[in-house]
């Protein structure tokens, strides 16, 4: 499924002002949510499909195996809303799982992918009514009026978590516990810390997918913004970042030169680097403290049978919005 997000002038502006700035900045950088036009989305989409990179496998599996508890845990009648929903094939296994869910809110800054989702659950869900809601999840925005009916449950799939830094995942688990209001709950994929090994492959696969999904940012800014910014000057890099316990995706630049982007020149020095991903990796430790800073408790915890990867389940903590409070200074 890939589905080009238009390229509309509003987020052409926001695009333009992050990469002049990003490319100007040292070390440069570009923002990881720029990788995603259809041609992004499209290769994305294939990685899921790729052997090493087991993140989508084994969430898929985790939402299959454990239909049953994942269901108790949401309870009857639940309200699901997923933050980055795209085309919705993660909730689908969930939605399934789920016992006569009342809702399925999907939240997407791209329009087009809602509206793939609205006519594909049509089919699927007949009796489910569909909330769809346009927004950017990283921004506080309002649910639309939904049926009162049994739990609201936040799902945030895939571990695009781990692109968030702390205080922006934070900030994003307070507004999801706002959502779904008291009794509330969420689920959380998360990807683990493993082998080194394991994870470098996952970002840098032998097909070299993974490289064409990096790289294609450049031609994005060539032709969105205006910049001639020779594809063969830069190379796929994925690297381990320890102090942030996190995979980096880079593109290193293979020789300098100077070129116009968005109407400025910028210079580029061989061996230098454009940071354009960040994608964390956590332990249970690691997972607590996050969510507890956010103001809930871990009370479910699901792997692969190999722990690769993670779904957790939260709830409310005790004490609600003054423990968050405590928690945070
Ligand atoms: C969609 C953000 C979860 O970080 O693993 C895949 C994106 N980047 N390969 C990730 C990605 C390189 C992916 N997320």
């Amino acid at each position: 499924m890939s589905i080009a997000q238009a390229p509309n002038s509003l987020q052409t502006d926001a695009f333009r002002k992050d990469v002049l700035e990003g490319l100007t900045a040292t070390p440069k950088r570009l923002p990881s949510r720029w990788l995603y036009d259809g041609e992004g989305s499209r290769l994305f989409e294939e990685i899921t499909t790729l052997d090493e990179y087991y993140l989508s496998r084994c969430e898929s599996a985790i939402l299959h195996e454990n239909a049953s508890e994942l269901a108790a845990f949401a309870g009857a009648d639940a309200i699901l809303i997923e933050y980055g929903a795209g085309a919705g094939i993660k909730s689908q296994a969930l939605l399934t799982a789920l016992n006569a869910p009342a809702a399925y809110v999907p939240v997407d800054i791209a329009d087009e992918f809602l509206s793939c989702t609205l006519e594909r659950f049509g089919g699927r869900f007949p009796e489910l009514p569909i909330c769809p809601v346009v927004a950017d999840f990283t921004s506080d925005f309002d649910l639309p009026p939904l049926p009162s009916s049994g739990r609201r449950i936040a799902f945030f799939a895939g571990s695009t978590i781990g692109n968030l830094d702390e205080g922006e995942a934070v900030e994003l688990l307070m507004r999801m516990r706002i959502h779904v209001g008291e009794g509330g709950r969420a689920l959380i994929g998360m990807d683990l810390i493993k082998d080194l090994g394991t994870l470098a492959k996952a970002y840098d696969d032998r097909g070299g997918v993974t490289a064409a999904f990096n790289l294609n940012v450049l031609r994005r800014i060539n032709r969105e913004i205006g910049g001639g910014i020779p594809l063969d000057a830069f190379v796929h890099e994925a690297r381990w970042n320890p102090a942030e316990r996190a995979i980096e995706m880079h593109l290193r630049c293979v020789y300098s030169f100077s070129t116009s982007v968005g109407g400025q020149v910028v210079r580029f020095i061989v061996g230098e680097t454009i940071h354009t991903e960040t994608s964390r990796k956590y332990d249970l430790p690691r997972i607590d403290r996050l969510v507890e800073l956010a103001g809930w408790t871990r009370r479910g915890t699901w792997n692969d049978e190999k722990c690769a990867f993670a779904v957790v389940g939260l709830e409310a903590s005790q004490g609600g919005e003054s423990s968050a409070l405590a928690a945070s200074t």
